[in-house]
């Protein structure tokens, strides 16, 4: 049975701070967020949001959108990483807000749970309604699956230029107008790690940086490394002499905690899997230098970066990879279009790749390209560690979805904050109804409890 997205809706919110601001408030050269990293612009919640109001209003849209009604929905899922309550999870107080539109009682048949595993658990979640569709037990209904994160580090720290919010949603159903996954191949890879983690009451994460950088990259190419032995042996592809199993994928879409590490992570894949080919004799010849090898063989994460002369000629030679005419091609054609949004969005954990998924599908169509039967592949990765590697092909009737997809309309208006009030927002100076934005028919948050026996109850309406 086929299962996938039938359609997709986003919310960001609508405050953001500016890259070139940041950078001169903190002393930093613009070109390392606008160039290094690829921040432009990173979106900021206002007071009276938090991680449920972005996932419901990026539900009631999608809702709107197709005329569902609550009898529809069969699941919804939210998966986040910024969650605020221990227990209760995040999916009931979206189910609170929606109910508020759609009447008292209208999802009590619906099931769901919000689900945590870093950046990578809103995978996990499709790949569970995916299955939850595929072994027959929708009966006809749609399941709803949120990713929603506000990217909050430290005030100082190398994080806060990758920060940004949002939520996006998907709607699956047994016949998706948009992506049908494939099916027996999703690979995973998982281990125990602390290369970034909020240890419970922290609001912000203990991060380390390049650690997290590198783990990223080997758990998705060991998560890919098993997709391969999937797609071969269930016979979805066939590779013939000489090429890779990124051959077969016409899109790449990664996880994006800023939208250069979308580059890296593609350029140490390529290089891992050119690497046994005929063609890499010529892109050595090429880029003039021998590939480094780590001085110590066991090639441990710590031994890597703790290997000084290794990682300074590997930076070399992976800048001078990027740049070949090879690797420019493979860049431009697969992954490019799925990095706009984040730049101009930033971070958004759990849903930056179907941000970035969303960002593709909008940027190659207007590029005239016909997107029919075109596979993406998606390289999703969560900190402490789990990958997954999995991908689909796009339908027939995905031009009903796409040709209307705006981002540039769907984020105005936007109000740029200074750098004064964006500080005042990060220290939460301010209480929900101090909130910059007076925003219209949106979900937002009123207060939160802080009596003893009521304490973290939360009060949302829908600002009519
Ligand atoms: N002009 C142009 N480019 C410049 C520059 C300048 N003046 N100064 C630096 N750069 C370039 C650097 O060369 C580098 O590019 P390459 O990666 O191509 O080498 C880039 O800008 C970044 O510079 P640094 O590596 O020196 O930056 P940093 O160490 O200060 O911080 C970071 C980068 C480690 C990613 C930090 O922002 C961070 O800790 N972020 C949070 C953790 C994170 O995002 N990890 C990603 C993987 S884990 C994950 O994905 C889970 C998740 O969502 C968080």
């Amino acid at each position: 049975m086929a299962a996938g997205i039938d359609d997709i809706a986003i919310y960001i919110p609508r405050l953001y701070i500016d890259a070139a601001d940041f950078a001169k408030a903190r002393g930093l050269d613009p070109e390392k967020l606008q160039k290094g990293l690829g921040v432009s612009q990173m979106a900021i919640v206002d007071t009276n949001q938090d991680p449920a109001c972005l996932a419901a209003n990026a539900c009631l849209q999608i809702m709107q959108k197709n005329k569902l009604s609550p009898e529809d929905i069969g699941r919804l899922y939210v998966s986040t990483e910024s969650s605020f309550d221990e227990s209760k999870a995040m999916n009931s107080y979206v189910i609170g807000m929606l109910e508020q539109v759609y009447g008292q009682g209208a999802f009590e048949h619906c099931g769901g749970v919000e689900t945590k595993f870093a950046c990578v658990s809103g995978s996990y979640a499709l790949y569970d309604n995916t299955n939850w569709i595929r072994a027959g037990e929708a009966e006809g209904k749609h399941a709803l699956v949120v990713v929603s994160d506000i990217a909050k580090y430290d005030m100082g720290s190398s994080g806060e230029m990758t920060q940004g919010a949002g939520a996006v949603v998907m709607l699956l159903n047994d016949e998706p107008r948009l992506l049908s996954f494939d099916p027996k191949v999703t690979a995973t890879s998982i281990k125990d790690e602390y290369d970034f983690y909020r240890p419970f009451g922290k609001e912000t994460p203990i991060v380390h940086g390049q650690y997290s950088n590198l783990l990223y990259m080997i758990q998705v190419r060991k998560a890919l490394e098993t997709y391969k032995k999937k797609a071969i042996s269930s016979g979805l592809m066939k590779l013939e002499p000489g090429e890779t199993i990124l051959d077969h994928m016409d899109y790449l879409n990664m996880h994006l905690p800023y939208s250069n590490m979308g580059k890296k992570a593609l350029a140490y894949l390529v290089r891992h899997e050119w690497r046994q080919l005929p063609r890499w004799k010529k892109i050595i010849q090429e880029i003039g230098i021998q590939e480094p090898i780590p001085k110590d063989p066991r090639g441990t994460i710590e031994s890597v970066l703790g290997d000084e002369e290794f990682m300074a000629k590997d930076h070399e030679f992976t800048k001078a990879f990027t740049k070949t005419r090879e690797f420019q091609e493979i860049y431009e054609a697969k992954l490019a279009s799925s990095l706009v949004a984040s730049k101009m969005i930033g971070n958004l954990y759990t849903a930056s790749l179907y941000l970035g998924f969303r960002s593709c599908l909008e940027f190659e169509y207007q590029k005239g390209i016909d997107l029919n039967g075109k596979r993406f592949g998606f390289g999703s990765y969560g900190s402490g560690s789990s990958a997954m590697v999995f991908s689909g092909t796009i339908q027939p009737q995905y031009e009903e979805i796409v040709k209307n997809m705006n981002l540039e309309a769907e984020l105005a208006p936007r109000r740029r904050l200074t750098l004064d009030e964006y500080e005042t927002l990060h220290e939460n100076k301010l209480s929900p109804e101090e909130s910059i934005l007076r925003t219209k028919r949106e979900f937002i948050l009123v207060d939160v409890n802080t009596t003893t026996e009521s304490r973290g109850e939360r009060r949302y309406i829908f600002n009519e």
